[in-house]
């Protein structure tokens, strides 16, 4: 079992040790797990190369590590609590006993569909615990998933089945999200029009919605259960086969596949979890993501899954039957740990005091948050109203590359400070540098945040592309990890993350890149080009603003043309990366040599039509005034 740190002393002493020497310090982490073969080295890095790879010729299989290591101790605790979209309908238990059986007998329907260790297996499901046996059984088999967050159009989709090769899609019939069902297998059937290599597609039975069934592509998950057995040995995996790979925008080009292997990510999201949040044997341990993104692979499903932990599962969405219902389900479960992201706590907030005010709350212990900045205004309402003044928020900084958290207060244990992140966990070594990549001198400094370490974490490349993972991530500042974050260090060495330095916007705790929404409004057929950037928006931390240039329509301000502009974009990429804002212009600010001018559309769009700075180097500074016109305007109106 993982010790957890349980003192400032003890994380001080843990820390300076995983810097003198991280090798010791985490091959006596990666010892309290069940290894088929020790490893024979600990690391091997070169991030000029750039190579990582920990735990060398290790042998094991991840779920080895969750169940048979838990199994005569924990068989029948709770593993997974779901609760569905419904409150009034029947949630769901399965201990790890329970969990176990479905794993293994979903292992061997795979093995029945002719899936093989290394095939790539695309799971697109909505919050129901078979998505989480689903990623499991492929950890069993060794079939790498990649799981599409549900909320994803038809063509985002497709694009990540083919990237992948996907051999099979795993999904369902539909899926409830508050008082709306979501067609999922029709989206499956639209996005498979264009893939060529899947071929089977397994599907949940979660709304009863009717559904083309493919003969002899489409199988029902009950139907392929009923016959499977529950006898599976786990298949032996070397610590650097690709676990999972999971899809995210970048700043540039289409997403990314991010790459996380087996050895390390299982070390570092298990001894994350357990730290950061300071679970103990018998806590409920509520996490709000989507399993589509990051932060539910290792924040309900491994993390929490590897410690033994009961790790909460909840299908629905915080304003369905009413505002109250993540504190029905704190009340409901007695949840002890809660992780959600700031734009819901903001929306809560939105929504009024009374929700909160008459729920009991108080079995919680620990309050989490991640995904984007939290402005104090939400942290102290966090902190007041869920958190009845007694919890530790502990602000999580990470990254989907950064395979779990990274800098972060480790609860009661590290003191908090409002919106700030705080200090790094062992292991991890930030340098905070300049524009040249010079490390910043001092303590108190703000610049660009690099990490200087491996850990066992760390992505280990981009799908496919090693090339586009070196340039993405190693190439800014030679030798250090680029994190694509800008960040501000105080005098006590807390660390305030300040956003994205790249063209990144982070829209509700979201990652979206402003090149895929510009190539998405631009397949308008009445659009010539396009520019997205970010501005603050009060609920989503970040909103998406799009400067549209189409010909002549511009100037005339077509009407229902900025409305045909969003249901293109939802249709092409998904609802988060449809724009807030719009603007029609009649062109965009670019220099001499044709680069767009952000900058100045940052500026605009965050109402500031004055202070632009030096835009010489603009090919015509005629278009900036016509832009702050049109913009000046739509305010007004
Ligand atoms: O900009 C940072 C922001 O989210 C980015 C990572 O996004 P993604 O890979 O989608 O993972 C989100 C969940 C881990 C980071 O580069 N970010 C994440 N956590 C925080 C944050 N910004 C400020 N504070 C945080 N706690």
């Amino acid at each position: 079992m993982i010790n957890k740190i349980a003192t400032l002393g003890g994380y001080i002493h843990e820390y300076q040790k995983s810097v003198a020497n991280p090798q010791d310090f985490w091959s006596q982490i990666a010892e309290s797990f069940y290894w088929r073969k020790k490893w024979d080295r600990v690391l091997e890095w070169d991030f000029k190369e750039p190579e990582i790879k920990w735990f060398i010729n290790g042998k094991l299989n991840i779920t080895e590590n969750i169940f048979e290591r838990h199994q005569f101790t924990r068989g029948d605790q709770p593993a997974i609590i779901w609760e569905p979209n419904n409150p009034k309908d029947d949630n769901r238990t399965l201990t790890y006993f329970e969990l176990f059986t479905e794993v293994k007998k979903f292992a061997n329907v795979l093995l029945g569909l002719g899936i093989k260790k290394g095939d790539r297996i695309a799971i697109y499901m909505p919050m129901v615990p078979e998505l989480a046996i689903s990623m499991l059984a492929c950890a069993r088999i060794g079939a790498i998933h990649s799981v599409v967050f549900a909320g994803f159009s038809a063509n985002s989709l497709a694009d990540r089945i083919n990237d992948a090769e996907a051999k099979l899609v795993l999904t369902s019939d539909g899926g409830f999200r508050g008082s709306k069902i979501t067609p999922i297998k029709e989206i499956v059937d639209e996005a498979l029009e264009s893939c060529t290599t899947v071929e089977s597609v397994v599907m949940v039975q979660r709304t009863h919605t009717k559904v083309n069934v493919k003969d002899g592509r489409d199988f029902w998950w009950h139907d392929l259960m009923n016959y499977a057995s529950d006898n599976n040995k786990a298949e032996e995996m070397d610590a650097e086969d690709m676990l999972f790979i999971l899809y995210t925008s970048g700043s540039t080009d289409k997403p990314k596949g991010i790459v996380h292997t087996i050895g390390g990510y299982m070390v570092y999201s298990a001894y994350s979890f357990k730290n950061v949040f300071q679970y103990s044997d018998g806590d409920i341990y509520f996490c709000s993501a989507d399993i589509g993104w990051i932060t539910g692979h290792s924040y309900i499903v491994y993390g929490p899954l590897l410690c033994g932990a009961t790790s909460l599962m909840f299908e629905g969405i915080p304003t369905y039957p009413d505002a109250g219902r993540y504190w029905d389900i704190v009340d409901k479960y007695k949840v002890n740990q809660f992780y959600t992201a700031p734009t819901a706590i903001r929306s809560l907030i939105a929504l009024g005091q009374e929700f909160v005010e008459n729920r009991k709350m108080d079995s919680l212990k620990v309050l989490g948050t991640v995904g984007e900045p939290i402005n104090e205004e939400a942290w102290h309402w966090y902190h007041d109203h869920v958190g009845g003044n007694k919890c530790p928020i502990v602000d999580t900084w990470w990254q989907t590359e950064t395979g779990g958290i990274a800098i972060s207060p480790l609860a009661g244990i590290i003191p908090t400070k409002p919106s700030f992140a705080t200090l790094p966990l062992p292991g991890i070594q930030p340098i905070i540098v300049d524009a040249e990549g010079k490390e910043l001198p001092g303590k108190s400094v703000e610049g660009n945040l690099c990490i200087k370490y491996p850990w066992p974490g760390i992505l280990r490349t981009v799908y496919k592309d090693h090339a586009r993972f070196k340039k993405t991530y190693f190439s800014s500042y030679e030798g250090l990890y680029f994190t694509g974050d800008g960040v501000k260090r105080d005098e006590d060495g807390y660390y305030r993350i300040l956003g994205r330095v790249d063209d990144v916007i982070n829209v509700s705790g979201h990652r979206m890149g402003t090149a895929e929404v510009e190539n998405a409004i631009n397949e308008h057929p009445l659009v010539n080009e396009s520019a997205v950037v970010g501005y603050p928006h009060p609920i989503k931390g970040q909103g998406i603003y799009a400067y549209v240039v189409c010909g002549e329509l511009s100037a005339g301000g077509e009407p229902g043309i900025t409305d045909s502009i969003k249901k293109g974009v939802t249709k092409i990429i998904g609802p988060i990366a449809k724009p807030d804002k719009i603007l029609l212009v009649d062109s965009l600010p670019k220099t001499r040599s044709g680069k767009i001018m952000r900058r100045i559309l940052r500026k605009i769009a965050e109402g500031d039509y004055d202070n632009f700075g030096d835009i010489s180097t603009l090919l015509d500074t005629s278009v900036v005034e016509q832009i702050v016109e049109r913009a000046q305007n739509k305010a007004q109106n």
